[in-house]
């Protein structure tokens, strides 16, 4: 990594110096100038667009080396810190919410991955967010101000494949009416992302490998070649390596896809993301809708924290959507598609103000959870929370006053009441009315 550094930071201390040289060239000629022609207008702005790529390259080189040197320091943050120095060297997000620490992996993966042209390979289960991060390595690269192309492979029929991914002549086949690009060219300096990888019949995986190979690519009924400079993200819900051994997916082409591999790690394993995506998910679905967040019910609540989501973060973007849209202040589990709904009576829906409510809570969420440890980490979840609201509405939503009573310190206090989306306000002591206070 050293080596690498150096040369990098050598490589665009040189490179700053004569950019700066052939500013100067264009901004004499332009002081100079007593009167510009077209043609003229035309080649100085070729030259400042030229200028602006290098100077896009050489910054995005540079943030390569920021990310790289910030590799030791990251062990010992924590999950927010990580986040929070991503955000210091302007890292873009598009949108990916959470800190768990897998998915911050990944992150600090793209980060380094997205300045270079080295071929990304992403898996994981479907709804984890494979395309979001296809999309990030793009934001955060050279190419970002060049095309993204997707390309879903799983769903092209396959005499249709060849004309889809390099285009083709007019007359190339029955209905070819005119010259057409295919993706790899629309994409060209930019980027194509290859959805669903793992579903490239094996002609097609050949073809691919001949274009990453020679960076050409041929349009079907023609017989010259055209160079193609696109950069390839590929995504699969598949194991590749298994779809390997079974002898339907090329090894040589996965290698080569997958010089940098990003997993992203399914909803169920980072259960810690739940409620931070609660209400980034309320909040985007209460703007879409406009309306207000919907708030949970405590049974509603403690479902949707323990359910094992197997469309993983699309299916609960996709229920609190649901949820928003079908409930009016308060949402329940009657609000739940029928299919998932709990069975009634396995929970109490009144909240768990007394010590069996919240027993019963325990015991049905570490009931429905997967593993032994899933059900001890539901139970103590639950457990804290019955704790936090218990001792909420002692003190009157009171968070100094309850961070004394347990002798807890306050930020920590405040960021359980976070975890949990617990809102000190609503234990508020309502003001009485006005003939009880005369009762009084
Ligand atoms: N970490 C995240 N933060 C916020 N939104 C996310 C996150 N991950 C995924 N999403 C959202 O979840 C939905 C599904 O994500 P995406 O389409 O990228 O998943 P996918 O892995 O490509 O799914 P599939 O395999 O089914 O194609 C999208 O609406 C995306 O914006
Ligand atoms: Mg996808």
């Amino acid at each position: 990594m050293k080596i690498l550094d150096q040369e990098v930071q050598g490589g665009s201390a040189l490179s700053y110096a004569g950019l700066l040289e052939k500013i100067e060239i264009l901004r004499s000629r332009l002081r100079w100038a007593s009167k510009l022609d077209r043609p003229e207008i035309e080649k100085l702005l070729r030259q400042a667009n030229g200028l602006r790529d290098e100077v896009m390259q050489l910054s995005h080189k540079e943030r390569f080396v920021q990310a790289a040197s910030s590799e030791g320091a990251r062990i010992v943050q924590s999950p927010g810190e990580r986040r929070r120095a991503l955000l210091a060297r302007s890292f873009v997000f598009e949108g990916t919410f959470g800190d768990n620490p897998r998915l911050l992996d990944a992150l600090e993966v793209a980060e380094k991955a997205a300045p270079t042209d080295l071929p990304v390979l992403i898996d994981g289960e479907s709804g984890t967010g494979k395309e979001l991060m296809a999309k990030v390595i793009h934001a955060n690269g050279s190419r970002a101000d060049k095309p993204y192309i997707s390309v879903n492979c799983g769903a092209i029929p396959e005499n249709l494949l060849e004309s889809e991914l390099f285009g083709h002549k007019k007359g190339a086949f029955t209905g070819a009416s005119n010259d057409r690009k295919g993706k790899f060219e629309s994409a060209h300096r930019g980027t194509i992302f290859l959805d669903e990888i793992g579903e490239l019949p094996l002609p097609g995986q050949v073809k691919l490998l001949r274009v990453l190979q020679s960076q050409e690519i041929q349009r079907v009924g023609a017989d010259e070649a055209i160079s193609v400079d696109a950069r390839i993200v590929a995504a699969t819900n598949k194991n590749l390596r298994k779809l390997c051994e079974e002898g339907s997916f090329r090894e040589d082409l996965f290698y080569r896809l997958s010089v940098i591999h990003v997993s992203l790690p399914p909803l169920r394993e980072r259960k810690d993301e739940i409620p931070l995506l609660f209400s980034y998910f309320c909040d985007e679905a209460a703007e879409a809708l406009k309306r207000r967040p919907v708030k949970m019910t405590p049974r509603l609540r403690d479902f949707m924290l323990n359910y094992p989501y197997p469309g993983n973060i699309r299916e609960l973007r996709n229920l609190i959507y649901r949820i928003s849209c079908l409930a009016g202040e308060s949402a329940g589990i009657e609000h739940l598609p029928e299919d998932i709904r709990p069975r009634p009576q396995t929970l109490s829906e009144a909240p768990a103000a007394d010590g069996g409510a919240a027993a019963a809570a325990i015991l049905a969420n570490s009931n429905s959870a997967v593993s032994l440890s899933d059900a001890k980490r539901a139970a103590s979840d639950e457990a804290e929370r019955a704790f936090l609201e218990r001792g909420l509405r002692e003190v009157g939503g009171t968070v100094s006053e309850l961070a004394r009573r347990c002798d807890m310190n306050r930020s920590h206090l405040q960021m359980l009441l976070k975890k949990h989306g617990i809102h000190s306000k609503d234990f508020r002591h309502r003001e009485a009315p006005p003939q009880e206070e005369r009762r009084v």
